[in-house]
């Protein structure tokens, strides 16, 4: 409230003692509502027929004179003015001329008429509807806010369909008891303002029980870490959600700690297990969403197993392998020494003891040699002034790297083995390349 509604101090009450001398007709209280911005009229009395000499005050901590139908006396302030004979009348009303303003009318005998005025602003915006829960999971709390305007609107909380009240109260606030909701009810909020629009304004809320998502079967190796995720949805007002075990009657929740993560964003909640262990962590996991509506949960079935060791298996099979080579090399030179002997022959026949040549196949060496070969050509034409004596460049380098326990002699040597089928101009090249 305004001011004005203050306790007398004695002077005032001396003052109001010697206006109040010709009191004859108290009350005839009014309350008139004027808007922000808009004019008001206040009327003195509802008296017909002629007037007397009228005066108008604010009764603040003392009153204090606005206006008189003696036309020597000019209005306080030229927002004020009278209109027929008596009526006070204020333009462009703000939040400060709220009060109690008093006329004094002089006929025959002098009378006082009050009235108080209020003056309201609607809320600029539409009303906001919320459900939530109160008292942990057994009661909801319906809240209807409507702000920014004055004074306070006034709520009325329906049900819906059917229309029974809920409450109605200035606050907009209702308790629901759980036996009072299902899934899928509605409720409305009727917001009512003494400036605001006549039919009201309104907002509805319904309410939903939640469903849950998640994976049915997750696996963990011990010593590992896995992380169990549940999606809730649709729930209104928002589920709470908690992780328990079965593992006894009733069902345990699941703590956070250092080896159980919980977090929460939103709707989706996961938990995730560190450090697992066959004992303590293998078996059912509940997720369990709750909201005054209902209650959901699904089971998720958490297997433990040992680590495949990768390395193992594959050191096992390469094992595996050699023995099977050996024992196949064994075999061959226990029935066919000879063979093998003239095998061995064969590849001495090339001068190759001592150059062993990383090669991936014949072939695919010569093809790469053809392709290269007018590039290197030019290449080595321009090389040759500057570089006469370089190593070989590119896939002679290759080849020179190549090389076990060689000397440059003999590195030559394994050129000419290796490119017999080489091309003129490549034999050239490599005559130029070889290292003197
Ligand atoms: C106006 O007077 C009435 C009583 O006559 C009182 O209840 C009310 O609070 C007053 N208003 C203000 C703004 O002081
Ligand atoms: C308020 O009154 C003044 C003069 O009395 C008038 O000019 C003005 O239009 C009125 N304003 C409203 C919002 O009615
Ligand atoms: C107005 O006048 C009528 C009859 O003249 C009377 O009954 C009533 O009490 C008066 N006061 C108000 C505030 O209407
Ligand atoms: C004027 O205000 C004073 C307190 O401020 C109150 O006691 C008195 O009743 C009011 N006068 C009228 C006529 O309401
Ligand atoms: C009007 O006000 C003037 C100046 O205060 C005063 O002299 C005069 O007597 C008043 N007239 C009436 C009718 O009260
Ligand atoms: C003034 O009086 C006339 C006639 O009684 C009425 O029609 C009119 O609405 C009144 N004006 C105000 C501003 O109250
Ligand atoms: C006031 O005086 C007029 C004549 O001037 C008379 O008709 C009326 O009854 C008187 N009213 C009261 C309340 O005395
Ligand atoms: C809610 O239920 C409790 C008992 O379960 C009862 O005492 C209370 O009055 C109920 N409240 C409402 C608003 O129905
Ligand atoms: C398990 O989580 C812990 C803590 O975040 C981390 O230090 C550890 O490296 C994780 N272990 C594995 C196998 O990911
Ligand atoms: C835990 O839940 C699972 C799946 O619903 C069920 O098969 C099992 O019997 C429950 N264990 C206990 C101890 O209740
Ligand atoms: C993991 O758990 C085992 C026993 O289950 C424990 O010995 C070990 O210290 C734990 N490791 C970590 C990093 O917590």
């Amino acid at each position: 409230m305004a001011a004005g509604g203050r306790a007398p101090e004695p002077r005032v009450l001396v003052c109001l003692g010697a206006l109040l001398a010709g009191w004859v007709a108290v009350g005839l209280e009014a309350v008139v509502i004027g808007e922000v911005h808009e004019n008001v009229t206040l009327h003195c009395g509802n008296i017909s027929g002629p007037r007397g000499l009228v005066t108008w005050y604010r009764n603040d901590s003392e009153p204090v004179f606005l206006l008189s139908s003696n036309s020597s006396l000019l209005p306080a302030e030229p927002r004020f003015s009278l209109v027929n004979v008596s009526s006070l009348h204020i333009e462009a009303l703000s939040l400060q001329d709220e009060g109690n303003y008093t006329c004094r009318e002089i006929l025959n005998v002098t009378q006082w008429f009050q009235v108080w005025l209020q003056v309201a602003n609607p809320p600029p915006s539409a009303p906001q509807c919320r459900a939530q829960m109160a008292s942990g999971f057994f009661m909801l709390q319906l809240t209807c806010r409507w702000d920014g305007g004055y004074p306070d609107p006034n709520f009325l909380w329906i049900e819906e369909p059917g229309g029974v009240i809920v409450g109605k109260s200035k606050l907009g606030v209702e308790m629901l008891n759980k036996s009072q909701l299902s899934d899928g009810k509605k409720f409305k909020c009727a917001a009512s303002h003494v400036v605001g629009p006549e039919a009201g304004a309104s907002c509805v809320v319904q309410i939903r029980s939640p469903s849950v998502l998640s994976e049915p079967m997750k696996t963990c190796f011990v010593g590992g870490n896995v992380t169990l995720t549940c999606q809730v949805s649709g729930a209104y007002p928002p589920a709470k959600i908690l992780w328990l075990r079965n593992l006894t009657q009733p069902e345990v929740i699941t703590q956070p700690s250092s080896h159980h993560l919980i977090t929460q964003d939103g709707q989706n909640s996961t938990l995730t297990i560190h450090n697992c262990s066959q004992d303590l962590d293998e078996g059912y996991y509940v997720c369990r969403a709750d909201n005054p509506v209902g209650v959901r949960e699904v089971d998720i079935w958490l297997s433990v197993k040992e680590p495949l060791n990768i390395g193992g298996i594959v050191g096992t099979i390469v094992s595996l392998l050699l023995l099977g080579l050996a024992t196949i090399s064994g075999l061959m030179l226990y029935y066919s020494p000879v063979l093998c002997w003239k095998v061995g022959n064969t590849f001495r026949g090339q001068n190759m003891d001592d150059v062993m040549v990383l090669v991936d196949s014949e072939e695919e060496e010569e093809e790469e040699e053809e392709e290269d070969a007018a590039a290197e050509e030019e290449e080595g034409a321009q090389e040759r002034e500057e570089f006469p004596k370089e190593i070989p460049k590119q896939n002679h380098i290759h080849r020179v790297t190549a090389l076990v326990n060689g000397n440059i002699e003999q590195m030559g040597n394994g050129f000419q083995d290796l490119q017999d089928d080489g091309s003129e101009e490549q034999s050239d090249v490599q005559e130029e390349d070889r290292p003197v």
